[in-house]
């Protein structure tokens, strides 16, 4: 586990190339705005194995870019039974992740394995929908619930900062 006051967060999604991307550009940009990025360890990944090394989908990119998040340079990876010794926080993006998760979870690992919009303060949601089916209007809705979330997480691990 990281040394103290340093904070390991690993976002989950299924392929890794919309939603925890998104996350990890996301929390990422807040984080360094309240200066805690040296804090922290950011990363994400996905359950499936379809698109490990392939840049985030352009539309994913292109409605990050709008609010001035660049994900374009993130390359997707498939989750590892490893990231269980090495992240604080793995957060799925929904309920399928978190099943997927914790079927890999190792009995010894103490850190938080949970849903991202638990930390979403304004929304009844549970979980992060699946905009690889829609159209650009779900790419919205998921930067919507992201930037939401990243803020309540941040708050939560500042917090324990202080
Ligand atoms: P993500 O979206 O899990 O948010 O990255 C998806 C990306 C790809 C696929 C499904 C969801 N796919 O079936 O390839």
């Amino acid at each position: 586990m990281p040394a103290v006051n340093s904070t390991s967060v690993l976002f989950v999604c299924l392929g890794n190339i919309c939603r925890s991307p998104t996350a990890e550009g996301v929390f990422t940009a807040l984080a360094a705005r309240e200066g805690l990025l040296e804090s922290m360890h950011i990363d994400s990944c996905g359950t499936g194995d379809w698109h490990i090394g392939s840049a985030p989908d352009s539309r994913a990119t292109a409605a990050a870019a709008e609010r001035g998040y660049d994900i374009s340079q993130l390359r997707g990876r498939q989750v590892d039974s490893s990231d269980f010794d090495r992240f604080d926080y793995i957060l799925a993006m929904d309920e399928d992740n978190l099943s997927e998760l914790e079927a890999l979870r190792p009995g010894h690992y103490r850190g938080h394995l949970g849903l991202f919009l638990e930390f979403a303060a304004d929304t009844a949601l549970t979980n992060v929908p699946d905009p690889y089916y829609k159209g650009e209007e779900g790419f919205v809705q998921v930067l919507d619930l992201i930037e939401s979330a990243s803020a309540g997480l941040l708050q939560r691990i500042a917090g324990g900062y202080s």
